[in-house]
């Protein structure tokens, strides 16, 4: 309790430092509604719906038969949140006289086929597949972009962070004749069940405990390999006690950590979850700045956990087994998140196409089950949520690996941040110049933190893959 004190009054005091979001510099002077057909593969069908777009055009120069495009590919969620989320797409198409586009993905935010009522249902999420989403892209790209801004031969560049990244890139790699590149950030493309990448994910959020305070990942790797029992969980607040195991803790835990990981920002944000500036530097003070007083190590973890699920100390108790996909496993409802409705379309695509990958719904730990006998249980559990039976094997067959894209990928940027777990899912990747298929790493760098507008906080590592990103784009458009 006196440590939270002594960190609200810290945080009080303390310098402030946040990133606007690009709505109030840049607000959108275009937007409506694009539609599409709910089924893009069936030829009998004439049922059809709306996908929601917002754009700025405040850039684009006189049109002259010619004109670039920066088209966001949104992912799982309402589209403002994208261009909130994105500075840096609004920086480049002020350099280069582009118009700005977001277009919002199916099944989330305004964008249902059957409204509310009907979208969520089983049968009515039967149309919610990433193949059918980048089937709507590209009628996006073909028809709609070019009778919005009046382009005959609209340049157009793709882009997306986390899952949108993976969109991006896989738009690439199933109609690369409608773009001219993809930058796609923090994109996972190659998290499959089963490679034993999960223990790579484990490494690498350790890394960025460990790179904020020297002993802090060690620190953190021992608590979570403790042996805690029944007993230990009565120091926590628990919401329904039938949930409380070990197990369950623990992966919720996991989930937490990562996720504070994956978005160690240099500036306060509320992305996901309201945190501070540089959130695991926090947490690492948390864990071994304490001074004199050691706390048991389930106290320890609790406090890192809540820095996380419970920063403006709302949160009334942990939920273990919210909207869980993985049984025995751990979620929890994302802070100050109202698109409950969103969270079904999510672990209905973590049940189908995204198995292993954003696996503990409700958008606020993202933590991949375990290899093998976990997989079966997510597997089992979406079964009985959604009645639908997961391929895990479809994925890799349909979109391809590494290996794949190493060979076949063209004209794409996959930008991996070290302080992002998630960068494990490119890690394999082979750059390939004759290609352009480019691997950019940057030190220092969260989750898709290259999307965001430029920021003097930003790490130099940051800095330098922008820049690069900048002048590969460009030379994609001969500029
Ligand atoms: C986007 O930013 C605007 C301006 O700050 C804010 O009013 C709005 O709530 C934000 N929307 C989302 C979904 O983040
Ligand atoms: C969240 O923080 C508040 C204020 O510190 C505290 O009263 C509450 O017990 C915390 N919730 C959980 C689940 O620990």
């Amino acid at each position: 309790m006196l440590l939270w004190f002594l960190l609200l009054l810290f945080l009080g005091g303390g310098v402030h430092s946040s990133q606007p979001d690009t709505w109030s510099v840049y607000p959108p002077d275009i937007s409506g509604k694009f539609t599409v057909p709910v089924d893009n593969f069936e030829y009998d069908s004439v049922d059809s719906f709306d996908l929601r777009y917002l754009g700025f055009d405040g850039f684009a120069e006189e049109r002259k038969g010619r004109s670039i495009v920066l088209l966001y590919l949104g992912n799982e969620g309402q589209i403002e949140s994208f261009y909130n989320a994105s500075g840096f797409l609004f920086e480049l198409a002020s350099e280069l006289s582009a118009s700005v586009l977001f277009i919002e993905h199916r099944y989330y935010g305004e964008s249902l086929p059957f409204g509310e009522d009907g979208s969520f249902t089983n049968e009515g999420l039967r149309y919610l597949s990433i193949e059918q989403t980048l089937a709507d892209y590209s009628l996006f790209i073909a028809e709609g972009v070019p009778n919005l801004l009046g382009c005959e031969d609209c340049d157009v560049v793709i882009f997306g962070g986390s899952y949108g990244g993976m969109l991006a890139a896989w738009h690439r790699w199933k109609y690369p004749h409608l773009t001219v590149g993809a930058l796609a950030s923090g994109a996972p493309i190659d998290f499959y069940p089963e490679t034993g990448i999960q223990n790579d994910f484990y490494d690498a959020f350790l890394h960025t405990y460990e790179i904020s305070q020297e002993g802090c990942g060690a620190t953190l790797d021992t608590l979570l390999r403790t042996k805690y029992s029944e007993d230990d969980l009565s120091h926590l607040n628990i919401c329904s006690s039938e949930s409380a195991t070990v197990e369950a803790f623990l992966f919720y835990v996991r989930g937490a950590v990562s996720s504070l990981a994956m978005i160690d920002y240099p500036y306060e944000l509320n992305f996901i979850a309201p945190l501070p500036a540089n959130p695991v530097e926090v947490g690492c003070g948390l864990l071994i700045g304490g001074g004199d007083v050691v706390e048991p190590p389930i106290v320890q973890l609790r406090n890192l956990v809540d820095l996380y699920v419970n920063y403006t100390g709302d949160l009334a108790c942990w939920d273990l087994d919210a909207e869980l996909v993985s049984e025995g496993g751990g979620g929890g409802r994302m802070v100050g998140s109202s698109d409950l409705l969103g969270m079904t379309s999510w672990n209905y695509q973590a049940c189908t196409e995204l198995i292993l990958e954003p696996i503990t719904s409700d958008g606020f730990g993202f933590y991949p089950p375990d290899d093998g006998k976990e997989s079966q249980k997510v597997i089992d559990r979406c079964k009985a949520m959604f009645g639908v039976t997961t391929r895990p094997e479809w994925m890799p067959l349909s979109f391809g690996t590494s290996e794949d894209y190493s060979k076949y990928l063209t004209n794409t940027i996959l930008a991996e941040n070290e302080k992002d777990p998630w960068h494990v899912g490119t890690q394999d990747v082979v750059a390939n110049e004759k290609n352009e298929l480019y691997r950019l790493f940057a030190e220092g760098g969260a989750h898709h933190q290259d999307l965001r507008f430029s920021d003097e906080l930003d790490s130099e590592g940051v800095k330098a893959m922008r820049a690069k990103e900048r002048d590969i784009i460009k030379n994609w458009l001969n500029l």
